[in-house]
């Protein structure tokens, strides 16, 4: 580190003067995916008691929000993100009186709720899917989903040789003959964002959760809702080559944003208004577009999800993004895991770097290995996940953090297939593996059975060794993983001022090193090599090893927290 703190010409996305910050625009927020956080009743699914039991330990840990997954009526086709019925609780995971315990639990402890809404697709078990088969071809129910005749002699041949997300056909054929559309699922039919029943039924929904005290929604998929389907329907050839400019049939169109324009006024009707996340896999920047104050007003940013722990790499990730942010007015967001991809503590621990491969086809080869040891480094992929959770934990924005990644959880690779649930799975014929590893109940404590999960079995089998990773086996000693966290979001919430960053200059290429205002230093070594320091008071590091404690050097592959002398 040099004494002389460079400010480089790395954009800041700062709060306007004079505004107070919305609260999630620096907001800690805790991704609970309900059928694996903590189950009440026993029968071996998570439910929102479950979570409402378990609120002093979210206090505890220090998030501001909790962001749920969906917990809806579903036949989880795709662990709930196929909706039978947006306003109501799944009865296995509770009532809407459930809902509101849980609500007024969390809100008592000061934490925020967050909401998952699907808009792209129901379940085919939602009443409009069902009225939409009942009624047969060229009703008014199949107008509100994405119905075509087939090709071929026949009609036995689907409408596009389009694939789902998912693997196979993208089409599903109904007995009466004609085809639905479904980009995710089979039992996750398309809606057809063009009718206006479709745009009035979800600013309903956005209501009833907003009247009934949610605090912000995260949108599923929230660049593929509209789409032009104008006939001769384009091949998947031609679908993959045209550009995502705002006009591509299928992603990321220009004109969802009247739908977004639509919900951002439903949302400010409430006091404070209600927040609103975007999901959306799109250029980056293109972002903006959904994060903007009149659209949703916040969208994911999920480059670090595909990163390699490199430190050009974040810090390009960084600056990108943090301009993004400033360009919308919005604040970024920061993830490293969540529901969908293998744990960030397994991806830094899985193989050598330098394979040529990019990380998220380097964890998909490793799941579909086999063996949870093959070639996994446990220890070394948690010390590097510390120091990149220490290292976003630090920046301007929310940091959105997923349940168990506070216990140093690894993904489970050896779910037997008999075991398995995700659609990934089943329809790519095992080609690949999933998101089951991710979402294994999470272990309360050391007990086999369900490691205090519940008392039956876990929906998902939970390993021998989720035992160490336990809460309890973790809460009495502050070096534990689940102790960074508690540390970290404690000292985050004393340290955390204007969202400004300035880089210091390190001269070398494996350290970062930023400044936020008040002094607050961050420092993370991406490499086996100590970085020393000059002076300062450490506040937090993310590995406890000789050295650290007196402000001498960061460790190898690190990260650590320091308030700069005074004077
Ligand atoms: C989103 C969700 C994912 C789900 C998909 C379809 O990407 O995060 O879990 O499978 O949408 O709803």
């Amino acid at each position: 580190m040099t004494a002389q703190d460079t400010t480089a010409p790395a954009p800041t996305a700062s709060t306007p003067p004079g505004d107070v910050p919305a609260w999630w625009r620096q907001a800690v927020v805790y991704q609970v995916y309900p059928r694996s956080f903590a189950d009440a009743d026993g029968d071996g699914l998570g439910d929102l008691t479950g979570i409402t039991r378990r609120a002093d330990y979210l206090a505890e840990l220090g998030v501001d929000a909790v962001w749920l997954s969906p917990f809806y009526p579903s036949e989880l086709a795709d662990g709930g993100y196929d909706v039978a019925d947006y306003r109501d609780v799944d009865p296995r995971l509770g009532t809407l009186d459930d809902f509101d315990a849980m609500v007024a639990a969390l809100h008592g402890r000061g934490i925020r709720v967050v909401v998952d809404i699907v808009p792209n697709h129901t379940s085919d078990q939602h009443a409009w899917f069902r009225a939409a088969l009942a009624a047969g071809p060229g009703s008014p129910e199949r107008a509100r989903y994405i119905f075509r005749e087939g090709t071929g002699p026949d009609g036995s041949e689907p409408p596009t040789d389009w694939e789902s997300t998912f693997g196979g056909p993208a089409w599903e054929r109904v007995p009466d003959g004609q085809w639905y559309l479904h980009s995710f699922a089979t039992e996750q039919p398309d809606l057809a964002w063009d009718h206006p029943e479709v745009r009035a039924d979800f600013v309903r929904t956005l209501r009833f959760w907003s009247d009934r005290g949610v605090d912000g929604f995260r949108i599923d998929v929230a660049h593929m809702l509209t789409k032009d389907l104008t006939e001769p329907l384009p091949s998947a050839a031609e679908i993959e080559a045209l550009p995502r400019d705002g006009n591509h049939p299928l992603y990321d169109r220009d004109d969802v944003h009247e739908v977004y324009a639509e919900w951002r006024t439903v949302l400010d009707d409430y006091d404070p208004p209600r927040a609103a996340v975007a999901e959306a896999w799109v250029d980056s920047e293109r972002v903006p577009l959904y994060a903007r104050p009149e659209s949703l007003g916040q969208s994911f940013n999920f480059d670090l999800l595909l990163a390699e722990p490199d430190a050009a790499e974040f810090r390009r990730i960084i600056a990108d993004n943090l301009e993004l942010a400033a360009r919308s007015g919005s604040s970024s967001t920061w993830v490293l895991s969540n529901h969908d991809v293998v744990r960030h503590a397994t991806r830094y621990g899985i193989a050598p770097r330098g394979d040529g491969l990019a990380p998220r086809e380097r964890a998909a080869r490793w799941l579909l290995e086999g063996g949870p040891e093959n070639g996994l480094d446990r220890e070394h992929g948690l010390r590097v996940a510390r120091a990149a959770t220490l290292l976003v934990l630090g920046l301007p924005g929310s940091t959105y953090l997923y349940q168990g990644e506070e216990l140093g959880l690894h993904e489970v690779a050896d779910i037997p297939a008999e075991r398995r649930q995700d659609p990934t799975f089943f329809r790519t014929g095992g080609a690949q593996v999933g998101r089951d590893g991710c979402r294994v109940p999470i272990p309360w404590t050391t007990d086999a059975g369900s490691f205090g999960f519940g008392t039956g079995d876990a929906h998902l089998p939970q390993p021998a060794w989720f035992a160490a990773h336990a809460v309890a086996a973790q809460e009495t000693d502050p070096d534990s993983t689940l102790g960074l966290y508690r540390r970290a979001l404690a000292a985050r919430r004393r340290l955390q001022g204007a969202e400004e960053l300035t880089w210091v200059e390190t001269g070398r290429d494996d350290v970062l090193h930023y400044v936020r205002p008040g002094g607050w230093h961050v420092v993370t070594v991406f490499g086996d090599e100590p970085y020393p320091l000059d002076g300062g008071r450490v506040v937090l590091a993310s590995t406890a090893e000789d050295g650290d404690a007196d402000g001498a050097r960061v460790p190898g592959w690190s990260t650590v927290w320091y308030l700069a002398d005074e004077g």
